[in-house]
């Protein structure tokens, strides 16, 4: 059974009924009952013929109030938007395609054949609305240049003509992300509010919308195309019974500025793009955000960095995630020892001791810090001490390797990350603190935590790169 909401409960059933037939309503874009009428007879249009007068003609009968929604392809052959092309199919094919190309602002995604683009009036759509249906063979359209301009420019001809306040919507065919099939959307509009937000609007159940914003232009411009179709000649078609304000909105409003755009590339660039910057994004990182590292990310990360390249198929990195705190700074107050003395044995001052130590501080206070090591194994031993260099050069190699892969797969799960070198200069302490085998070499450590800066991919370097 329905239960009135509590601010309806104790008023008669006349009142309810009252409140939500009429007052209700009067905040909701539904209309109580609509007409969708065909304008027929309409001549089949060529470059600067009269579409208001057409349309005045043929549809004598409009009325203030009415909402006309005209399919693009008329106003583009009006507008002279035709493009004459070869009539062989592979050449009309290949002149189709490099329209499309043409027209395009952005290509957002390639899909088979199918080109999705951003066009010059900012519609995401396929093949940049370049479209070869409904034209001569040796023909086709582009979308208008301007179709709000062009419904403004209809909607004045036709007060003028017809002595009435209508609205006008211009339409073209058109996909949606995540859904199977085409609908009709508004590309043009002049004289009715193109959105209807619901924002802070409370329903029959008493539960306020929060984001329910309608796209009533497009709603029409569909309603609209199930008289229109496509192949009946019937290129415009009128709404009736629709109750709208003119707020000044056109149909650009309805196109989603890029920066809430979901759906700004497609799935494969989108990939694509990841990697190609997931190199360029990596970067020393200095700052961390309070932020707690997600354990499984690390894991992640450091899974990842574990398959870098190494001689003889061996594994012999080893990474040690200092999770105890109390164990990190027992480490790194050991080694902060153990580098002043060096450092005051150098003869440095106590000043410039105390700035150079203070450059370690970033392992103090990095949300996480990660100990790469090397072990021998799976190295070869040789007779001569050359050879043995050369391994043990191979090894230090694969475990850089392997540390820059870490701080890739960081950098691409939006982490930050320095390598820090300062366990090599301490390896007996590291062993001795951590309890490790006198054959582990440490590489270093890596702090990891959130930027605080946004990471941007850096542009690829060309020096350093010869090409013999
Ligand atoms: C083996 C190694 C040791 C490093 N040691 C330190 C260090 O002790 N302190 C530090 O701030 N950065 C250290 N770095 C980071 C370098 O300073 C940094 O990579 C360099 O400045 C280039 O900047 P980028 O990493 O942002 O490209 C080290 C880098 C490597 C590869």
């Amino acid at each position: 059974m329905w239960t009135p909401p509590p601010r309806w409960r104790g008023r008669p059933s006349s009142c309810l009924e009252w409140t939500l037939s009429q007052r209700e309503r009067r905040h909701d874009h539904a209309a109580g009952r609509l007409e969708i009428i065909p304008v027929e007879g309409l001549p089949e249009f060529r470059p600067g013929d009269d579409l208001t007068g057409a349309i005045a003609a043929a549809a004598r009968w409009l009325r203030s109030g009415d909402v006309l929604v005209v399919t693009s392809k008329v106003v583009s052959k009006i507008e002279g938007r035709l493009i004459r092309v070869p009539t062989d199919p592979e050449e009309r094919d290949a002149a189709r395609r490099e329209l499309v190309e043409r027209e395009a602002v952005h290509v957002l995604a390639r899909f088979g054949r199918t080109l999705i683009t951003q066009n010059r009036i900012g519609v995401v759509q396929a093949a940049s609305g370049v479209d070869g249906s409904n034209v001569a063979g040796n023909e086709i359209a582009l979308l208008p240049a301007d179709p709000d301009a062009s419904a403004l420019a209809l909607r004045n001809g036709l007060r003028e003509r017809l002595g009435v306040e209508v609205a006008v919507i211009i339409t073209d065919t058109m996909g949606r992300a995540w859904r199977v099939g085409q609908i009709d959307a508004a590309i043009g509009a002049s004289g009715l509010k193109v959105l209807h937000s619901y924002e802070g609007k409370v329903d029959g159940q008493g539960n306020e919308l929060q984001v329910t914003e309608i796209a009533v232009a497009d709603e029409l411009a569909a309603a609209a195309d199930l008289v229109k179709g496509k192949l009946g000649a019937v290129p415009v078609a009128v709404v009736r019974g629709m109750s709208f304000v003119d707020d000044g909105s056109q149909a650009r409003d309805l196109v989603r500025p890029a920066a809430e755009d979901m759906f700004r590339m497609g799935t494969a660039e989108a990939i694509a793009q990841g990697r190609r910057e997931a190199v360029p994004l990596r970067r020393s990182v200095r700052r961390f955000t309070a932020e707690p590292v997600d354990p499984d990310t690390l894991r992640r990360s450091i899974g990842a960095a574990l398959t870098a390249p190494a001689p003889h198929h061996s594994k012999p990195v080893r990474f040690v995630w200092l999770r105890d705190r109390g164990l990190r700074r027992k480490l790194l107050e050991a080694m902060r020892e153990s580098w002043r003395a060096d450092l005051r044995g150098d003869g440095f001052t106590d000043e410039q001791i105390a700035k150079r130590i203070g450059r370690g501080d970033i392992l103090f206070e990095a949300p996480e810090v990660v100990l790469p090591f090397l072990t021998p194994e799976g190295a070869h031993t040789y007779p001569d001490d050359r050879r043995n260099d050369c391994e043990r050069t191979m090894f230090t190699v694969a475990g850089g390797a392997a540390v820059q892969s870490l701080l890739i797969a960081l950098a691409a799960e939006g982490l930050g990350s320095c390598w820090i070198g300062s366990t090599i200069f301490a390896a007996d302490l590291a062993r001795e603190v951590l309890g490790l085998a006198p054959e582990w070499r440490p590489l270093g450590a890596v702090a990891v935590g959130h930027p605080e800066e946004p990471a941007t991919p850096r542009q690829p370097l060309t020096e350093g790169l010869l090409e013999l």
